[in-house]
């Protein structure tokens, strides 16, 4: 584990906020910031000079070691108000863990939890006029790591740079999500980086991704990389599917998916709920099976920035299945909005999720 030399962050506050400039009825996911961020540096072997400070461009060498090799990896997570105006992060601790295996398996230093979650409190709090109480809305906390050595040798860089960003921000998909499975092009293969939040992963996704757009595809679903058999992930989210009564959705234990933590919540809840949930090897085959004799049920995607995104039609070979009704999916509704409610303190926490400050 890695030491921090001084835990107390420095902070330089914004002159004049921003916020008022925000349209929060037109936000585009990712696209407007709050008024501060925070940065930290790891070199000599210790995490150092840790400080909130206004959002504004950082200056990097042309020799960065990240933009040649691609050590960079990120978290996603969101703030909610309750009814009190309190904030509530959701589950804080399990990205926490998740920074680090990314961190581990892509050479790079940890980060000590206590350092992630102090950053983000702090940093949130300072910005506390930025989350959003409308129902619907939250500010999106962007915690990222990369190599910042200048370096263009191929070995793991020595220097790092911990900073979070944050972002207002409204529903993720506003439109129907049809979507595609690619049995050409995949997103990682065994043995790979895949379960890891690393910046790479999301870069190989990209030019599937624009050419299943271009012909009308919100969304790929990837498939494994040796036979295009079974099914891994939909899009950037984890993906599930009912199939009669039961809730299936590949297993996380070739460790080429993101073991997601909205994935891991909607399968305690649904588990809580007495539905029968499995975990496991996926095929295309059943699913399409299922879809064609009328077992597919419900379809869904799970991640941070979506929560639950609901699948209108699946692709295949250029057949399309349409799901039923989203209206009429109770199992994804019913989970959606005990996710939604446990986020925003409207439901008991009987797992101890919600962190409260
Ligand atoms: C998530 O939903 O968890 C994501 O990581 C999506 C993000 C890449 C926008």
């Amino acid at each position: 584990m890695n030491t921090i030399s001084k835990t107390k962050i420095q902070i330089e506050k914004i002159k004049e906020s921003k916020l008022p400039l925000v349209n929060f009825k037109n936000l585009q996911f990712g696209k407007i910031f709050s008024d501060h961020m925070f940065m930290a540096d790891y070199k000599n072997g210790e995490w150092q000079n840790l400080k909130i400070l206004p959002f504004a461009p950082i200056e990097l060498s042309p020799s960065c070691a990240a933009l040649h090799y691609g050590q960079a990896i990120f978290e996603g997570m969101k703030a909610y108000k309750n009814n009190k105006n309190e904030i509530m992060l959701f589950r804080p601790f399990a990205n926490a863990k998740r920074i680090n295996s990314s961190a581990k398996r892509l050479c790079m230093p940890e980060i000590p939890e206590e350092l992630f979650i102090d950053a983000i409190k702090q940093l949130v709090k300072i910005d506390a006029d930025w989350v959003p109480a409308l129902e619907g809305y939250s500010l999106y906390i962007r915690p990222f790591l990369f190599a910042s050595e200048e370096l263009l040798g191929v070995r793991p860089s020595e220097e790092y740079k911990f900073m979070i960003i944050t972002c207002p921000v409204g529903a993720y998909y506003n439109e129907e999500v049809h979507v595609k499975i690619e049995t050409e092009f995949s997103r990682a293969s065994e043995g790979g980086v895949g379960f890891a939040k690393a910046a790479g992963n999301y870069a190989t996704a990209l030019y599937p991704a624009k050419l299943g757009q271009d012909q009308g595809y919100k969304q790929l679903v990837w498939t494994d990389a040796k036979e295009h058999k079974y099914i891994e992930e939909s899009g950037t989210m984890n993906v599930m599917f009912q199939i009669g009564d039961t809730l299936v959705t590949p297993s996380t234990e070739l460790k080429t998916i993101l073991a997601g933590i909205t994935r891991d919540s909607v399968l305690t809840l649904a588990r809580e709920l007495g539905i029968k949930v499995e975990e496991r090897r996926v095929s295309v085959e059943e699913v399409i099976a299922a879809a064609r004799n009328g077992q597919l049920k419900d379809a869904f995607g799970t991640g941070t920035a979506a929560t639950l995104a609901q699948i209108s039609s699946i692709t295949f070979n250029n057949e399309r299945f349409t799901l039923p009704a989203i209206e009429t999916r109770k199992l994804s509704n019913e989970i959606g909005k005990l996710i939604q409610d446990i986020k925003r303190g409207r439901v008991a926490d009987t797992h101890d999720w919600v962190y409260q400050f």
